[in-house]
C-alpha cells in the first residue's frame, strides 16, 4: 500500500513538474531564438547610421549621464517613466538569468557597449534599464545647453543625438530595439500613437 501510494505520488510529481516545464519553455521562445541568433547592433548606431555614429561617438563629446541627472530639471518625466516597463526592463533578464548576458543588455540597458553606457551592476548600476538616454542618447551635451539657457535666452530643444529635433531618429531607435522578434508593443496598437504618448510625462496615457 505505502510502496504504491509512493509511486503513485512520484507520478503526479513528475507529471506536475513535466507541465511547469513544458509552461516556462514555451513562453521563452523568443528568448531561446534570441541566443541562437547573431549580437544585434547597438540601438544608437543601427538608429544614426555607423558613419553619424562614429563621428559622434568617436569624438568623445558624448556621454551617459544617468536619468537622476535628468530629475533635475524634468522630475514629471522622470516620475511619469519609473512607471513604464523600460524602467523595469532588466528584470526581464533576471527570469531567465541572463541579466550578465552582453547580448540581451544591448536592449535592456542603457548604452551597452557604448564608451560610458552601461557595463555591468558594479561599475555602472546607475545605467541599468532603458532610460531616457536609451532612447534619447548621451545627455551631456543637451545639460551644457540647458544650464547655458540664460546665455541663448530661449533654450526649447537640442544637444540629443536622437532627440526632438530628429524624429526621424528617434522613430528609429525604437524600431531598432523592437525588432520583428520583439514587437509585441505593436501588434495591437499604431505605431505614431505609442510614439506620440512619450511626449507625456506619463506613460499611462499610451493606452487610450
Ligand atoms: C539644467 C536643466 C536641464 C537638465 C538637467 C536636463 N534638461 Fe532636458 N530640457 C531642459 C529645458 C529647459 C528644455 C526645453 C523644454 C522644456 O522646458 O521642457 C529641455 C528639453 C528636453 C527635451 C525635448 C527637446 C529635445 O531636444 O529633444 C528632452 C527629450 C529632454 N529635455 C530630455 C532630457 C534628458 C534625457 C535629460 C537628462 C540626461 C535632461 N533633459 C536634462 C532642461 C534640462
Ligand atoms: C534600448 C532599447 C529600446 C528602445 C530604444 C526602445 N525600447 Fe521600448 N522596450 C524595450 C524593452 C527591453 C522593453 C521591455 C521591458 C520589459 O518589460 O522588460 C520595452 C517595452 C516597451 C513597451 C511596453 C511593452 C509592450 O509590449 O507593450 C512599449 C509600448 C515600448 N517599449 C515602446 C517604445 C517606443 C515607442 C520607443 C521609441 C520611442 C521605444 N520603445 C524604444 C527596449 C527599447
Ligand atoms: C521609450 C523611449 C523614451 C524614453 C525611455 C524616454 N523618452 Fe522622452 N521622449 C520620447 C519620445 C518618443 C518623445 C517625443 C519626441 C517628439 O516630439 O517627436 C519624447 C519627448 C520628451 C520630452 C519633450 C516633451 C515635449 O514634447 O515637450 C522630454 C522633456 C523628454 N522626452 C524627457 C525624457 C526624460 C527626462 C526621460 C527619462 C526620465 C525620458 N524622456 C525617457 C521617448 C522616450
Ligand atoms: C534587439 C533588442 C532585444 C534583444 C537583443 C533582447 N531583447 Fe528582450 N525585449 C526586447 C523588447 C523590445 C521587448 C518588449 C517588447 C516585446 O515583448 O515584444 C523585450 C521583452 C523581453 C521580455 C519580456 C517579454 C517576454 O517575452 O516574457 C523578456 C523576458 C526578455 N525580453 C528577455 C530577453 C533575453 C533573456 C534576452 C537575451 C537572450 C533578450 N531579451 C534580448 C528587446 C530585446
Amino acid at each position: 500500500m505505502v510502496a504504491n501510494q509512493n509511486i503513485i505520488n512520484f507520478i503526479f510529481r513528475l507529471f506536475i513538474i513535466s507541465i511547469l516545464i513544458f509552461i516556462s519553455s514555451s513562453a521563452n521562445q523568443r528568448v531561446i531564438d534570441e541566443k541562437a541568433s547573431k549580437m544585434p547592433q547597438i540601438p544608437l548606431m543601427d538608429a544614426m547610421g555607423k558613419e553619424a555614429y562614429d563621428d559622434a561617438i568617436g569624438s568623445g563629446k558624448y556621454h551617459f549621464v544617468g536619468s537622476s541627472k535628468c530629475r533635475l530639471c524634468h522630475r514629471e518625466f522622470f516620475l511619469g517613466r519609473k512607471k513604464d516597463p523600460h524602467d523595469s526592463a532588466m528584470e526581464s533578464l533576471a527570469l531567465s538569468g541572463d541579466e550578465k548576458n552582453s547580448h540581451c543588455l544591448m536592449c535592456h540597458s542603457t548604452g551597452h557597449q557604448i564608451p560610458s553606457g552601461y557595463v555591468d551592476m558594479e561599475s555602472t548600476p546607475r545605467l541599468s534599464n532603458v532610460q531616457c538616454e536609451g532612447c534619447h542618447g548621451p545627455g551631456n551635451v543637451h545639460i551644457e545647453l540647458a544650464k547655458d539657457k540664460n546665455k541663448v535666452k530661449r533654450f526649447e530643444k537640442g544637444g540629443f543625438l536622437a532627440g526632438q529635433d530628429n524624429p526621424e531618429r528617434l522613430k528609429k531607435m525604437c524600431t531598432s530595439c523592437h525588432t520583428q522578434r520583439w514587437n509585441k508593443s505593436y501588434h495591437d496598437v499604431d505605431f505614431n500613437k505609442t510614439y506620440n504618448s512619450y511626449k507625456k510625462a506619463d506613460p499611462n496615457s499610451r493606452y487610450p
